[in-house]
């Protein structure tokens, strides 16, 4: 029986600085993790991460697929940016290794199809970190609805809206190491797939039709570096039922923001209504710095130099499942269509806005996109009907 699992970290970046350092090294998930690799091209993070894990030179990798041919890995963990998320993971699932990603999935649908497919047919596993399916509220609000208590989900609005110091450039210091992360990426990918997810958790719902629109008026307007992107992005999801729900995400609140995230999430329901006060957890501080709502919920310091929270918990599981499946348990399929609709709800929500009319007052109206054509499109009738779209 294994108790242990060999992983390899592919990408050592904003991400792992910020979360997966804490579950690797001081988490109550550690113990059954032995970092054993790291591969990343860039040299920077590459020392950091090596010296943080102390692995020798010979574990360190500027080329993940030399990492993948020389070193016993059981896992590999894909921390790279959401559009390099696909060849590392089919190159695992090909080497015989479980994956575990940060969300989402990946950027388009024929990779995170592609993807699950593989780690279908290799019988591997690939976990997808949304942390937010094992926030206590989320997972609370999900067993209340599933109860039946609210009756039929008829329209909702959930929203993230980040400080505009994680989409400046010109912020110091940069809360993104690259300075064309807001242009590189957007609130759809970074944030709405967060609440989307959430969303569908809770109803089981299944995606049917996207629209988005979008605002550009601070990102544009920064100084010395613009931004040429979207401030905020509406999107609105329509699912099988005829439910309707506003996912509306940005990055440009004013920093004096009362937490990173300002987020909440309302369903109204035939049989009653739910509020989520997801950035009123409980701890708020008056501080020289400011009023502010810490989220002790999402990650925790303990004296013992034990990190925990739901940011740890929601990998750290994905792990334990791992190991599990490598302990002879079955694979629970269960999670796979919400990790794939995510990445059909994200690309959707960017081709809407693509193939939308801005105005002049800086406003795009996106067209409708009808989920299950778009996903016939991209990987065919048969496998589209495999995730009933
Ligand atoms: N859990 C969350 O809420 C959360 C938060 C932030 C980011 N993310 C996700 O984490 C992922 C990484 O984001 P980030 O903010 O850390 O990005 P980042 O740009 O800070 O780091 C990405 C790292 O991947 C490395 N990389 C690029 N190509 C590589 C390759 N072929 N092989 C190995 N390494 C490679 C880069 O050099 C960099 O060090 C993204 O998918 C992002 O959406 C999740």
């Amino acid at each position: 029986m294994k108790n242990k699992l060999r992983v390899g970290v592919v990408g050592a970046g904003a991400v792992v600085r910020e979360i997966y350092q804490y579950l690797y090294f001081q988490s109550e998930y550690s113990p059954l993790l032995e970092i054993c690799a790291v591969a990343d091209p860039n040299k920077e993070n590459l020392q950091w991460f090596g010296n943080l894990a102390k692995l020798p030179d010979d574990r360190c990798f500027a080329d993940y697929q030399k990492m993948l041919a020389e070193v016993e890995l059981d896992a590999v963990q894909i921390n790279t940016p959401d559009h390099l998320h696909c060849r590392p993971a089919l190159d695992a699932l090909a080497a015989g290794l479980d994956v575990v990603l940060p969300k989402p999935t990946a950027a388009t649908v024929k990779d995170a199809h592609a993807m699950i497919q593989a780690a279908k047919e290799a019988g591997r596993y690939l976990g997808v970190d949304f942390h937010k399916r094992e926030d206590p509220r989320i997972k609370e609000a999900e067993a209340r609805f599933k109860g039946g208590r609210y009756g039929t989900f008829q329209t909702g609005v959930f929203y993230m809206i980040d400080k505009l110091l994680v989409a400046d450039p010109n912020h110091s210091p940069r809360f993104f190491a690259s300075p064309d992360f807001a242009e590189r990426n957007t609130p759809v990918s970074f944030l709405t797939v967060h609440m989307a997810d959430a969303l569908m958790k809770i109803t089981g719902l299944v995606p049917a039709q996207v629209r988005a629109t979008g605002y550009s008026h601070k990102l544009p307007s920064l100084k010395p570096r613009a931004v040429n992107g979207y401030d905020l992005v509406d999107t609105e999801i329509v699912f099988t039922t005829g439910a309707l729900a506003h996912v509306i995400t940005g990055w440009a609140l004013p920093n004096t923001a009362w937490a990173i995230a300002v987020q909440s999430g309302r369903m109204i329901c035939s049989d009653g209504l739910l509020d989520l006060g997801l950035d009123t957890p409980g701890l708020r501080e008056i501080h020289a710095s400011g009023l502010s709502e810490a989220n002790p919920l999402f990650r925790n310091f303990e004296k013992n130099g034990i990190v925990g929270g739901y940011g740890i918990s929601s990998p750290g599981r994905l792990y334990q499942q791992i190991l599990a499946h490598r302990n002879g348990a079955a694979r629970d399929y269960e999670t796979v269509a919400p990790d794939f609709y995510t990445t059909v709800i994200l690309e959707a929500a960017e081709k809407s806005l693509a193939e939308g009319k801005k105005n002049e007052a800086g406003a795009t109206r996106g067209e409708a996109i009808e989920l299950g054509r778009f996903v016939r499109d991209q990987i065919g009738d048969a496998a589209a009907r495999s995730y009933e779209l």
